[in-house]
């Protein structure tokens, strides 16, 4: 049986005291209630990791970073290694995510550095991949998917892929308000699983979590995940509140 992950991307949000307001609430709801094969992670900014790391002790709450360097160590300013992830005690990773890809334009390439190096400090990668309306537009959609997962992620051998976690995020659904339908995420997400059957076969392709992520909230949380292929959520907006990211767990 796969996991079911819901994972909050804070993004550049939130300063100390609402930081540690937000995951102290998230991290006593998840001590109180027994979450039965659910992964609740948090992903707040790096400067806030080693408070979640505490708050989220003796708790089954993950803790992600939103972002590691490509690089292993040494004269890169402002980054943020994956040995330093690893000895911080988190678990994961986002990579990949659309704002990165735009932002920072990072490439298939760069990205796919970032999943080994991640692998390689037992950091789990969250690798999001997802097209842009335009492409969707031109029914592209399935196309861009495959060349992203392709391009940085099918490298693997398939011990390693099965520490990674997939989250399918439409580009035009991310931040917007606008939400795949069920059915549209069900479709992209069975693809993605077929890819992931070709690729490395049947075990692997039903065990790898693939998560959705782009306007989820918890009005339409139940809806996304109730698809045979949807195991989760890759909330941004609605993870900065407790109540709705714990009612979108609770959706789960
Ligand atoms: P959103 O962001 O939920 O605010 O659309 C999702 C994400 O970017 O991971």
């Amino acid at each position: 049986m796969r996991t079911n992950i819901v994972a909050g991307n804070w993004k550049m949000n939130k300063i100390f005291e609402e930081a540690d307001d937000l995951i102290a609430n998230i991290a006593d709801f998840v001590r109180n209630n027994e979450l039965e094969n659910t992964a609740v992670i948090i992903c707040p900014p790096s400067l806030y990791i080693e408070l979640a790391t505490d708050l989220a002790q003796e708790t089954e709450l993950y803790v992600g970073a939103q972002n590691l360097s490509n690089y292993e160590s040494g004269a890169y300013t402002g980054e943020i290694s994956a040995a330093m992830l690893e000895s911080m005690g988190v678990d994961y990773c986002i990579i990949g995510h659309s704002e990165r890809r735009k932002y920072f334009k990072e490439s298939h390439e760069v990205l796919a550095e970032k999943v080994n190096i991640a692998l390689k400090y037992n950091v789990t990668p969250i690798f999001c991949c997802g097209e842009l309306l335009p492409e969707r537009e031109a029914a592209q959609h399935f196309d861009i998917v495959k060349t992203q997962l392709e391009q940085s992620v099918f490298h693997l051998k398939e011990g390693d892929f099965k520490n990674l976690v997939i989250a399918y995020e439409p580009v035009w659904a991310i931040g917007t308000g606008v939400t795949a339908s069920p059915d549209q995420a069900q479709e992209m997400h069975k693809y993605i699983r077929g890819l992931i059957n070709d690729k490395y076969g049947k075990e692997t392709a039903e065990s790898s979590s693939i998560l959705y992520g782009g306007s989820c909230n918890a009005n339409n949380a139940k809806e996304l995940f109730a698809n045979p292929d949807v195991d989760g959520g890759l909330i941004g907006g609605a993870s900065l509140k407790a109540d709705e990211f714990i009612k979108i767990i609770q959706s789960i």
